[in-house]
């Protein structure tokens, strides 16, 4: 019998990348860390349109962990205004270009006028077709799990759900990403090598991808080099080499 194998192909279908160095880039050209930022959020509108022209039909951001709140209190207030004119200048160009805008985390954190904003942006583009972007902000990966865990422990509270018949998939339609397919590519700048409590439970078997290059440096020719990594491994899904590639076949 041939075990069933993902669908995975050249052009990963979901990326996800935690944008790290920026403090780095600016402090390095004796600059505000927020000027780090700003030349971030260049790189983030250049990586839209790459992921665009790749076929990516995911992108997925870490823009501000539930644990940066913890930065220097004028950094927190200059990151908010950035995502708060990110908001109100970008939206329209992304709806004109197809893109579908979705936030994920405690998004009523983050301040109403910025909550509103994002519901406004999701519901301006939620039919479009094209990329789908979604921005993490004020989230946490463990934060995300012990929501859908909370969500699991209601129904059984309530009798709708039995505890030992609970299983993995029991507990991902309660994920904020519930209805996105898995990141197929996972992408960190600025050379630190972990996963920093982004997206823990998806990341289970994407292929990591990690760069010295600081995020106001990850231009197209750097996005272009990740996907060329990307498209050289076999994901095997804990498989066989010879099972992958039989099913491939079949
Ligand atoms: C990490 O670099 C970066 C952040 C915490 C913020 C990322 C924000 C942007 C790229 C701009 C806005 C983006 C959107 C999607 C609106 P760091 O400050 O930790 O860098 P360091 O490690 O060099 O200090």
């Amino acid at each position: 019998m041939t075990a069933p194998v993902p669908e995975s192909s050249a052009v990963p279908r979901h990326v996800a990348v935690i944008m790290d160095g920026n403090g780095r880039w600016a402090k390095a050209r004796g600059l505000p860390r927020i000027a780090g930022h700003r030349k971030g959020l260049e790189r983030v509108r250049e990586l839209v349109r790459a992921c665009g022209e790749a076929g990516v039909q995911y992108l997925t951001l870490f823009a501000f962990s539930s644990e940066n709140w913890r930065r220097p209190e004028q950094e927190v207030r200059l990151l908010m205004e950035l995502f708060l004119n990110a908001l109100d200048r970008e939206v329209a160009k992304l709806h004109e270009n197809g893109v579908r805008f979705r936030m994920i985390g405690d998004v009523r954190g983050l301040g109403e006028a910025i909550a509103e904003r994002i519901r406004r942006a999701e519901a301006l583009t939620r039919d479009n077709r094209g990329l789908t972007l979604i921005i993490a902000a004020n989230y946490g990966g463990r934060w995300d799990i012990a929501r859908a865990a909370a969500e699991l422990a209601r129904g059984a509270v309530a009798g709708a759900i039995d505890p030992d018949a609970i299983t993995p998939e029991s507990l991902e339609p309660y994920l904020s990403l519930s209805e996105v397919p898995e990141p197929d590519l996972f992408i960190r700048s600025g050379g630190e090598q972990r996963i920093s409590n982004f997206v823990l439970w998806q990341l289970a078997y994407t292929e990591l991808y990690f760069t010295l290059v600081l995020w106001p440096d990850f231009d197209r020719a750097q996005f272009e080099q990740a996907l060329a990594s990307y498209a050289s491994r076999q994901r095997r899904f804990g498989l066989t080499g010879e099972q992958v590639e039989a099913a491939r076949r079949a």
